[in-house]
């Protein structure tokens, strides 16, 4: 888009109109989450990759996570940058679209490097569509959830002894609703999403393999996002 009909955007936005995708990416560049986060093939690998955000994370949850990070996770990173309202659901509203489209198909999991690789296809896989963002670095767990038991996402580092590769493909594709702690609280605000929808196959068997290769050992010395 143009720059001067992006200003113009913003500013019919500025005067209580909707919100448009413009201001949300304009707020994204402005605001620098790039310096940390990556979308596509733009960014920096610091942070977790956004390029699946929306896919992975409801709207809820994602203005939740913008106004304070550390009430959902209390040794969150990111720092509360104390956006207004409206920037913040402007930032919302761009995240939520945010479905895998940016990275087009040039998926980095495709190198030719990693075409003989399945766990190590599976490991970019994890980080970039973003399971590292719910299962941690290495599946070593330890991300928040509410009203589940146990208060967390289940680390992955015991798949390997309690999934046969066949029901694990299908969990991954299907994904899965977790069941409410207490059944009078409110429904949990992370589910698993059912991958199928933006993995192909070969994409899901790939990360499977992965999964399967994870033993609580190496979580301990897996790092970045
Ligand atoms: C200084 C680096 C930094 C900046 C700047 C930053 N973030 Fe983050 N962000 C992080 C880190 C680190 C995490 C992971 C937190 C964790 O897992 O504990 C994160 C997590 C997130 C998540 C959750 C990812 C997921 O899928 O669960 C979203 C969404 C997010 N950031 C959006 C933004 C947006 C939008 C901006 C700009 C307004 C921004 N961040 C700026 C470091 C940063
Ligand atoms: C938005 C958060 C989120 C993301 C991203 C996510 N998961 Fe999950 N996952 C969950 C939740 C929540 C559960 C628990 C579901 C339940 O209790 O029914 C789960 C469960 C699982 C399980 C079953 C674990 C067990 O002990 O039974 C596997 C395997 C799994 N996820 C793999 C993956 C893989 C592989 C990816 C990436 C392709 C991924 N997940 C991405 C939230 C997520």
């Amino acid at each position: 888009m143009r720059p001067a009909l992006a200003l113009l955007l913003l500013a019919l936005a500025g005067c209580g109109g909707p919100v448009s995708q413009t201001d949300g990416r304009a707020a994204y560049q402005a605001l620098n989450c790039r310096a940390c986060h990556r979308i596509g093939d733009e960014g920096s690998p610091s942070a977790p990759d956004l390029t699946y955000v929306g896919f992975r994370k409801s709207p809820q949850w994602l203005n939740l996570w913008l106004k304070d990070p550390q009430a959902w996770k209390p040794d969150a990173m990111m720092p509360n940058l104390h956006l207004t309202a409206p920037t913040r659901h402007a930032l919302v509203q761009y995240l939520t679209q945010q479905k895998g489209q940016a990275l087009g198909d040039h998926k980095p999991w495709d190198a030719p490097a990693l075409a003989k690789d399945p766990v190590e296809r599976g490991h970019v896989i994890f980080g970039r569509a973003g399971c590292i963002t719910c299962h941690g670095k290495g599946g070593i767990g330890g991300y928040p959830n509410n009203n589940v038991a146990g208060g967390k996402i289940p680390a992955l580092t015991s798949v390997w002894e309690t999934y046969t590769k066949e029901e694990l493909i299908q969990k991954i594709t299907r994904g899965s609703i977790p069941q409410k702690a207490d059944p009078a609280g409110p429904d949990p605000m992370i589910d698993m999403p059912p991958w199928g929808q933006v993995l192909s196959k070969e994409d899901i068997q790939a990360v499977a393999a992965y999964v399967m290769s994870l033993k609580p050992a190496d979580a301990k010395s897996a790092a970045g996002f």
